[in-house]
């Protein structure tokens, strides 16, 4: 309602009210349809809706459904991420500990990403909470327990260049194998280079299976002076 939105507007920090969920299959197809897959990633076949909530231009939460179109200013720091259906995954137990990638696929251009994969984030060591995300109620927040956060590679905001076509951003969640509970990836000889980042021989480095959930933005470099629309 006009009433509805006009609250909204006035109380800047508040949740995204029209957030729903996603199903594992529609994921499936928006990977599919943006070219992701096979292009980038193989194959993506998610046992569990994987969410990220970010902070919109109108200072709202929002919640990041596949294909969302972000300005630079709203790929910023992500605020949450959540699950649904974690029970789906193979081998989870309450133990189990997940990591999260943000890359881009399409650095420095989409036409010509010489970069590929260019990884803007990192980090282990994720668990599920109890409370469930802030934004969209059904999902199950994923959490590191406070003063423990040690990213592999901390959070870089994108900065894509204007006019170098519309870049996709993705994000992935996987579960991690036990080793990587006390020991960080570099014991595996990881190394810290965040662009020309080799997806298959990094899941091989790390035993890792497939991802369990994705989910990815665009940024249109082309619109509105290179700093895209929301
Ligand atoms: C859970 O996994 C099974 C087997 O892959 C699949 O048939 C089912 O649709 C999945 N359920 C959900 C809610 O994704
Ligand atoms: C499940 O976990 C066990 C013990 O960690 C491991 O041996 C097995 O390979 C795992 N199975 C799958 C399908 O990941
Ligand atoms: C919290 O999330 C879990 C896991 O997705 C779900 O089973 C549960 O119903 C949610 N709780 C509420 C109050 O929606
Ligand atoms: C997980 O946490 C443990 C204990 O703080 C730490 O030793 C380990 O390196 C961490 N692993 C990752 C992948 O961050
Ligand atoms: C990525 O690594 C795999 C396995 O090591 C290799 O076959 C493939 O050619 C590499 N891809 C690129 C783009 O370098």
């Amino acid at each position: 309602s006009l009433l509805a939105l006009i609250l909204a507007a006035a109380a800047p920090g508040l949740a995204d009210d029209n957030a729903r969920s996603v199903s594992t299959l529609e994921f499936k197809n928006k990977f599919r349809e943006s070219g992701i897959v096979p292009e980038v990633i193989a194959a993506l076949d998610p046992a569990v809706s994987f969410y990220v909530t970010y902070r919109a231009a109108d200072g709202h939460s929002e919640l990041l459904v596949p294909g969302s179109s972000l300005t630079v200013g709203e790929t910023a720091q992500p605020l949450e991420f959540s699950v649904e259906n974690l029970q789906n995954a193979t081998n989870i137990t309450a133990q189990t500990r997940y990591l999260i990638y943000l890359l881009d696929a399409d650095a420095p251009a989409r036409s010509n990403p010489t970069a590929r994969n260019l990884r803007y984030f990192l980090a282990g060591n994720y668990s599920a909470a109890t409370a469930n995300s802030t934004v969209l109620s059904t999902a199950q927040r994923l959490v590191i327990p406070a003063g423990q956060a040690r990213p592999f590679t901390s959070f870089i905001q994108p900065a894509p260049t204007a006019n170098s076509g519309v870049h996709r951003f993705i994000y992935a969640l996987y579960t991690q194998p036990a080793r990587f509970s006390s020991t960080g990836f570099e014991s595996v000889g990881m190394e810290e280079a965040i662009e020309n980042w080799n997806l298959s021989r990094w899941r091989t480095q790390l035993g890792l299976g497939p991802a369990i959930g994705a989910t990815f933005f665009t940024v249109d470099t082309g619109a509105n002076n290179g700093q895209g629309t929301s």
